[in-house]
């Protein structure tokens, strides 16, 4: 179990003593008792009435106990039901209880408080050891955590990586673009007014990037942008912008068709790494086992919750190696569908998206030079996607500007740092997708980079996480009756294999 929050330091009884001297000891006459009978009897009065009170109130307690276990399953039915209306994120809704699925009726997230910027706080996630948390920013809600792993831990992850072989995290997918806007059927109007931000009837680069700066996963800056005017004579007048006019004679995907042509090169994806997934259920190596445990105490989440997420995602990043700045799950509409309960879902959405509410981010190896995680916007006043590249600087830009954006994190082998991607809905469940979370990984100057991600996923749609957490338990209930059937058929053991 996690220590007690001891590091919040603030001593709350001395501000809130009350100001009056403190009582000075009593003259010693006036301690022994003059009216002794009546006293006796008054004391004999003042403790019956204490002791029926004690008794009544223990024969209350009683009651409500048995009552209130005896209507679980009418308050549970409220309370499924109350969440479902209330909820922004309404998904299919199904009036079946979710029952005996491992998913407690009234499920609370708890949310570590992050107190203030620089606040450290005491955990213990491993015998004989107390580690240090430090909150480096509240919006997100970000912690990290200086050896979570041990030097031998981060080696065994890395070799295991190795062993089972890293692919690339992106392929390009050079078409898909025509159809998507064939599909929402827009004219060229419509898509020049939406792109116009100010509404001043001329496209600036930063109104095209803001919305179009990744289109197949290939990243546009606005050097790129000059390039593509230039060699599609698109900006007649040649001032940089362009009206409607210009705007019309452009096919949807003529900036990719243009750079693919040209030939886009691995450092103009939105990412440039590679990476492996590593199961962590049973059986499986007991560094990634152990990791797992480690990483439901330091976040204090349900076990359940934990182990039915994602595996662990191992990446490696060359020298000159990045990730633009991203979130790691997407926002929340009443039509999206989580990536991870689409299996119990009854409807199908044509809007998916991984609903992480948690990363947590290990460090695996010391990068040489660069490769900071970075923040552009932790702590910003306020959140606005278009002030996001502002004088050619576009701060999701992780090759040139990491160095504008708010915060940056140095990996150090064996760290880990860990935020929320999610506000809480106020009610204890998961809320509106948390803005400020965006980042992106910094280019590796210098060495090879190595992290890890663990996702913790839940859907904000409770009733979807319960009926998923149910779905997956009667899955296991069924593969125990089979297996335990099969081996009741054959003598042999089976051994468990080894899942990397
Ligand atoms: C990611 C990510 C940041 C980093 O893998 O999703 O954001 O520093 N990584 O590599
Ligand atoms: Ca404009
Ligand atoms: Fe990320």
């Amino acid at each position: 179990m996690m220590e007690p929050q001891d590091n919040i330091e603030e001593d709350d009884t001395a501000a809130s003593a009350p100001s009056s001297p403190p009582p000075r000891a009593l003259p010693r006459q006036r301690v022994s008792l003059q009216k002794s009978s009546v006293c006796s009897r008054s004391y004999f009065m003042v403790v019956m009435v204490f002791f029926h009170v004690y008794i009544i109130n223990v024969i209350a307690l009683l009651l409500y106990v048995h009552y209130n276990n005896g209507s679980n399953a009418i308050t549970a039915n409220r309370d499924f039901t109350s969440r479902d209306n209330s909820h922004k994120v309404t998904g299919a809704s199904n009036p079946q209880t979710p029952a005996d699925s491992g998913f407690p009726r009234n499920m609370h997230l708890p949310r570590i408080e992050g107190i203030r910027v620089g606040h450290v706080q005491k955990v213990s996630l491993v015998p004989g050891k107390v580690h240090e948390m430090k909150t480096l920013s509240l919006k997100p809600l970000l912690f990290e955590i200086p050896e979570f792993l041990s030097e031998e831990e981060c080696g065994v992850v890395v070799r295991l990586a190795q062993l089972k072989g890293l692919m690339e995290s992106q392929v390009m997918v050079p078409e898909g673009q025509e159809e998507l806007n064939q599909q929402l059927n827009l004219s060229p109007e419509e898509i020049f007014n939406f792109l116009d931000l100010n509404q001043d009837g001329q496209l600036q680069p930063h109104e095209i990037l803001t919305h179009s700066r990744v289109r197949d996963g290939i990243w546009l800056t606005s050097e790129n942008l000059k390039e593509i005017y230039d060699g599609l004579k698109v900006d007649q007048d040649g001032n940089g912008l362009l009206n409607l006019e210009e705007f019309r004679h452009l096919k949807s995907d003529a900036f990719q068709r243009f750079l693919l042509q040209r030939g886009v090169e691995r450092s103009q994806l939105v990412r440039n790494s590679r990476h492996t997934w590593l199961y962590q259920g049973q059986g499986a190596h007991q560094v990634l086992q152990d990791l797992r445990k480690r990483v439901t105490r330091l976040t204090r989440l349900p076990s359940s919750l934990v182990e039915l997420s994602e595996p662990l995602q191992v990446v490696r990043y060359e020298q000159g190696g990045h990730y633009h700045a991203h979130h790691d799950s997407g926002p929340v509409y009443p039509e999206t569908a989580c990536t991870h309960t689409r299996l119990a879902a009854n409807t199908t959405s044509p809007f998916q998206t991984s609903c992480r509410y948690i990363t947590v981010l290990f460090y695996l190896n010391n990068v040489e030079e660069g490769g900071e995680t970075t923040f552009p916007v932790a702590d910003n006043r306020t959140y606005e996607e278009a002030s996001l590249i502002q004088n050619d600087v576009d701060l999701l830009d992780t090759r040139k500007h990491c160095d504008k954006g708010n915060l940056r994190v140095k990996p150090i082998k064996g760290t880990a740092v860990f935020w929320y991607n999610y506000l809480s809905d106020g009610r204890g469940w998961v809320g509106e997708q948390d803005e400020y979370s965006l980042h992106g990984g910094c280019v590796v100057t210098r060495g090879t980079k190595w992290v890890a991600n663990n996702w913790i996923n839940v859907d904000p749609d409770y009733q979807r996480q319960a009926r998923y957490q149910q779905f997956v338990s009667q899955q296991q209930e069924t593969q125990e009756q089979e297996e335990f059937i099969s081996e009741l058929n054959s003598d042999q053991h089976i051994e468990r294999h080894q899942d990397l």
